[in-house]
C-alpha cells in the first residue's frame, strides 16, 4: 500500500474492522460503502472479502488518489469518488457501510479544512462526524443492509447505539479491544485527561465495532 504524505496510514482501528469484516462475512455479495476511505485499506479489504462492489469516499484529494493508486495497484476494482460523507452516492443504496471516520476529540469544535488533523480531529467530544454518519447512514442502507462503524471508546460506544436506534437501526457493539495509544492520542493525552476521557496517566484506549442493521423484514 503507497501513502502519500497527509493521507491515514493504517492503523490499529482499521484492521479491527477490517477482522470483523472478514470474520463475519459481511461483505460477500454486497454493495460496500466505504467511508473516510484514506488509503483504501477497508475498500480493499471488502472487495477481497467477496464484495459485489466497493465504491469509496473520502473529503481529501490526496486520500481519494492514494484509493485509486492502492485500489489499481492490487488489481482490485473501487470507484472512488471525492466529497463529504454520503453526498457522492446521493440516491445510490449499500448493503454494507463501513466507516472507521475521524473520533479523536479535538481543543475545539472547528473542523480542519487542511492537513493530516482532518484524519482525526472530530470535534470536543469526538463525536461531530459519527453523529453525522449515524444520522444519515439508514437513507444509504438497503432493506437487509449493515453499517459497521469503528472507534476510540474515548467517544462513547453506547453514544452510537443509541443514535442507530435513532434512525431505526437494531445496533450493538460487537467487538472491542485494549490497544496502546498511537501518536495522535498521546499527543492528546493532557487534554484527554483534562476533560475526563481517560483516568489520569492511561495510555491505552478500547477500540470499539458498533453494528447497526436495517431490518425491514
Ligand atoms: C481515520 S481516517 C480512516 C482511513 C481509512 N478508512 C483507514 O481505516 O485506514 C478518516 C478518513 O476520513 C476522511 N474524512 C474526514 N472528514 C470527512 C468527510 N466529511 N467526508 C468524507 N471523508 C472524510 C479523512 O480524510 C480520512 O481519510
Amino acid at each position: 500500500m503507497l501513502y502519500p504524505p497527509g493521507v491515514y496510514r493504517a492503523e490499529s482501528d482499521t484492521e479491527l474492522l477490517s477482522d470483523v469484516v472478514r470474520r463475519g462475512d459481511h461483505a460477500r455479495g454486497r454493495d460496500v460503502l466505504d467511508i473516510g476511505s484514506g488509503g483504501g485499506a477497508l475498500a480493499l479489504a471488502a472487495a477481497r472479502a467477496g464484495a459485489r462492489s466497493v465504491t469509496a469516499v473520502d473529503l481529501s484529494l490526496r486520500s481519494v488518489a492514494a484509493t485509486w493508486l492502492n485500489s489499481r495497484l492490487a488489481r482490485v476494482p473501487v470507484r472512488v469518488r471525492r466529497g463529504d460523507l454520503f453526498g457522492p452516492v446521493a440516491g445510490r443504496r449499500f448493503g454494507l457501510v463501513l466507516s472507521n471516520p475521524p473520533y479523536v476529540p479535538a481543543a475545539t469544535s472547528d473542523l480542519p479544512r487542511h492537513r493530516k488533523a482532518r484524519c482525526w480531529d472530530a470535534g470536543p467530544d469526538g463525536r461531530a462526524l459519527l453523529d453525522r454518519i449515524c444520522a444519515g447512514v439508514a437513507d444509504v442502507l438497503t432493506a437487509d443492509g449493515t453499517v459497521l462503524l469503528v472507534h476510540s471508546g474515548v467517544c462513547d460506544a453506547e453514544a452510537t447505539v443509541t443514535a442507530l436506534h435513532r434512525v431505526g437501526l437494531q445496533a450493538r457493539e460487537i467487538a472491542r479491544v485494549t490497544v496502546p495509544f498511537g501518536p495522535v492520542m498521546h499527543a492528546r493525552a493532557q487534554l484527554l485527561e483534562s476533560r475526563g476521557f481517560v483516568a489520569p496517566g492511561q495510555r491505552s484506549e478500547e477500540l470499539v465495532v458498533v453494528e447497526g442493521r436495517r431490518d425491514d423484514g
